[in-house]
């Protein structure tokens, strides 16, 4: 299988190089095809950063996979990149779902004083909502300058997320949450709640109830064990992931996966940004990296790669403080062929 890694910005390069370290470990068949130049200095440079000849490569089913590092570089007018790289990748391709998990590594600590645990699964919505890029500014720089954002929410790409989480549901406790804003979002919450119901009503097994994205958030710091499987549209997802992360042993462990259930196809992504601040300095943490990869192997059927790539990267987050991250990568190099010896 080919397998594309855009390795981006900022600590993208370091993590994906322990990652792909890592799908060299495992024999996993994957041929990486690493472009190192789709990433802000490019945009930079040149003003186009993802070539369309990519793109329609992509499209025309060359990669089995896509691995992605991150994206944001302070050089660059902020969310341009962003929006030119990621989220185009995101809208052309049509990765509907975002996927995150929030689990707690057994053995971390959880940063809450109640200690309790996290395992829950964030469905996120992945291209609608206020990501639409739909809106502008008037009269700038004038006394009345006026900014608009369009949110989109349209009944197909709710559908998507919901019969997606309506699935997962059933595989893991039955506990659907759908999070939004329905008290003053009245008609995108409306329409999500709805399909909703249309979507969980008659599933065996299933329970589904809904939160508004403020009580969530709260909700999610006091009592995270409430939760199995998370919808959400695009916005409150990006909000509620990272607090999730922070509940779930820290940024530097959380992957995602976006996806488009109609084609397959699948980009990965540590759910984390390009930390400029610690760029090039050796101490991003792989984890999240390293874990997309397994995400990715459990996508293409690998199922085995996956698990043991997920006990290794639990066994090594118990104690990530002050390693860099080639001791990271090698912990995790370790505990892989601890793991396939003991197989
Ligand atoms: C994420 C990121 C992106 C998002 C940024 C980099 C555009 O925060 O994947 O969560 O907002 O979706
Ligand atoms: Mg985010």
């Amino acid at each position: 299988m080919d397998v594309l890694a855009l390795t981006g910005d900022g600590i993208g390069p370091e993590v994906m190089a322990s990652a792909l370290t890592v799908v060299g470990e495992l024999d996993l068949g994957w041929n990486v095809d690493l472009r190192p130049d789709v990433n802000s200095s490019t945009w930079l440079e040149t003003g186009s950063a993802l070539p369309d000849d990519l793109i329609r490569d992509i499209q025309g089913g060359a990669y089995g996979a896509i691995l992605f590092g991150a994206v944001g570089d302070p050089r660059a007018p902020e969310g341009v990149v962003e929006r030119h790289i990621l989220l185009r990748l995101r809208f052309v391709l049509d990765l509907g779902l975002n996927i995150r998990p929030l689990r707690l590594p057994r053995g971390v600590s959880s940063p809450l004083a109640s200690g309790a645990r996290i395992d829950a699964v964030v469905v996120r919505e992945n291209t609608e909502g206020a990501y639409s890029g739909l809106g502008g500014l008037m009269r700038s720089g004038q006394p009345m300058e006026t900014a608009v954002t369009v949110s989109v929410t349209t009944r197909f790409g709710v559908e998507r997320a919901l019969r997606h989480a309506v699935s997962l549901a059933e595989r893991r406790s039955g506990r659907l949450t759908l999070v939004h804003k329905a008290n003053v979002l009245q008609d995108e919450g409306g329409l999500w709640r709805r399909v909703a119901e249309e979507v969980a009503s008659g599933i065996p097994g299933v329970t589904l109830s809904y939160q508004h994205a403020d009580l969530a958030a709260m909700r999610l710091m006091l009592d995270p064990e409430s939760y199995d499987v998370i919808v959400t549209d695009n916005l409150f997802g990006d909000l509620l992931t990272d607090l999730g992360a922070g509940l779930s042993g820290g940024i530097g462990l959380a992957p995602s996966a976006n996806i488009n259930p109609a084609s397959g196809l699948a980009l990965f992504e540590p759910v984390h940004g390009s930390a400029p601040d610690i760029a090039g300095r050796g101490v991003a943490n792989p984890l999240a990296m390293i874990r997309c990869v397994g995400l990715a192997a459990e996508h293409v059927g690998q199922a085995g790669a996956a698990a043991v790539i997920e006990a290794a990267t639990d066994a090594v987050a118990v104690d990530t403080d002050r390693r860099s991250t080639a001791e990271i990568t090698d912990a995790v190099l370790a505990a892989l062929s601890f793991d396939r010896q003991i197989v």
